[in-house]
């Protein structure tokens, strides 16, 4: 293996432009190629990095010799080009949501274990120093027993951002809506910090935008230590103000606000005594939060890259030493499946057992 891995990236839009900054922001990485079938697109990003435009993904494996290919088509092609990328020889970094239906996980899951390559999942928001405090805090059990977790996602996407992509807004090739695409990573956040979702009860319509998908919903979750949840979300909420995680437990509780910790207050740091009524005052751990313009709230493309690249690099150390990336692919199949729950409670009237819970 070389000093620096060879990166390519396969679909160059949004988030493709995006995964070439990261990967550029890093000395162990190096943009080899990249491929679109438009040709413009795979042209434009190529002239920018210096590197080499392809229309044609197998012809980009047969002569770059890829140590990672990063997936950035429309998320119902996820499960198609990664398994590609993977008997072609390449671990795969692969755009959330892993893909869109639960046997095409299956089968990249399988072609993983069949070619030994390694996967990971898109979730940069895990990366967040706000997410990576709170979860070492749940991990040292300081929040007490959880028993509630809320995720809140009141974005907005005009109708010109859905008409931007024939596959947006499709169950085809989105996959959902406000769930599937934007609240993905907020859903995976509250279910890492908060543990495996046993089962869903859930509505959802589309009520301002011409798509089929979609673009509000409401969800109540019973998570398998038995604490009680809730998403709720929309595309329709101008102008888009910040996500919110809410974990609360018996010994403290946490609020994650974009992507910054605007409130952590834990038992074990009060040093007053706890009244009659278990008052006590304000803490100096509450923690003010700047607002972040950087959270794609409002823009799909106002989103920085700073978490990509260290997903990335969390990826390049998995490769070097054969070890697991942070999002792996399991972890990737569950707010897919959380979310296609929601889906079928909305549709059907009824709770959802989620699968994998036990997992
Ligand atoms: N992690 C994040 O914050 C984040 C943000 C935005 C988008 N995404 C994800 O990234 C993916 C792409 O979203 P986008 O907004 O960049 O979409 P986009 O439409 O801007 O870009 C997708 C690109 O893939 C290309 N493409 C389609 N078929 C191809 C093929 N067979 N081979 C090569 N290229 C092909 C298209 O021509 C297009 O240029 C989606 O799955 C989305 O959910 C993630």
């Amino acid at each position: 293996m070389t000093e620096q891995l060879r990166f390519g990236i396969v679909g160059c839009g949004v988030i493709g432009a995006l995964h070439a900054k990261a990967i550029r922001s890093l000395p162990t990485a190096q943009l080899v190629s990249v491929v679109d079938v438009i040709p413009e697109r795979a042209q434009k990003l190529a002239q920018e990095y210096s590197v080499t435009p392809y229309v044609d993904a197998q012809e980009m494996y047969a002569k770059e010799h890829l140590d990672v290919a990063t997936i950035c088509t429309p998320s119902g092609m996820h499960g198609a080009h990664a398994i590609e990328a993977m008997q072609a020889g390449c671990h795969v970094i692969v755009e959330k949501p892993m893909e869109i239906n639960l046997a095409t996980i299956e089968k990249m899951l399988h072609v993983q274990q069949e070619t030994g390559r390694k996967m990971a999942v898109i979730s940069q928001h895990r990366f967040d120093s706000a997410t990576q405090q709170v979860h070492k805090l749940v991990d040292e059990q300081e929040f007490g027993r959880l028993v509630l977790g809320n995720a809140v996602i009141p974005w907005w996407r005009s109708q010109q951002y859905y008409d931007s992509g024939a596959w947006r807004g499709t169950w085809a090739l989105d996959g959902g809506g406000v769930l599937m695409n934007q609240s993905i990573h907020s859903i995976d956040l509250l279910q890492w910090l908060m543990g495996h979702v046993k089962s869903v009860y859930a509505y959802m319509d589309t009520l301002t935008h011409r798509m089929e998908t979609e673009d509000v919903a409401g969800a109540v979750l019973r998570f398998a230590n038995g604490a009680i949840g809730t998403i709720t979300a929309t595309t329709s909420g101008y102008p888009g103000t910040s996500t919110r995680i809410e974990i609360y437990g018996d010994k403290g509780s946490a609020i994650i606000e974009g992507d910054k910790l605007k409130h952590l207050h834990l038992a074990r740091d009060d040093k007053e005594e706890i009244g009659f009524y278990g008052g006590i005052k304000p803490k100096a751990t509450d923690s003010g939060a700047q607002e972040s313009a950087k959270t794609g709230a409002a823009d799909p493309a106002a989103i920085g890259s700073d978490t990509h690249a260290l997903q990335i690099d969390d990826m390049i150390r998995a490769i070097r030493d054969n070890g697991t990336p942070l999002v792996d692919g399991i972890a990737g199949r569950h707010p897919v499946e959380i979310i296609l729950g929601i889906y079928e409670s909305a549709r059907t009237g009824k709770e959802v057992i989620i699968s994998t819970a036990g997992f």
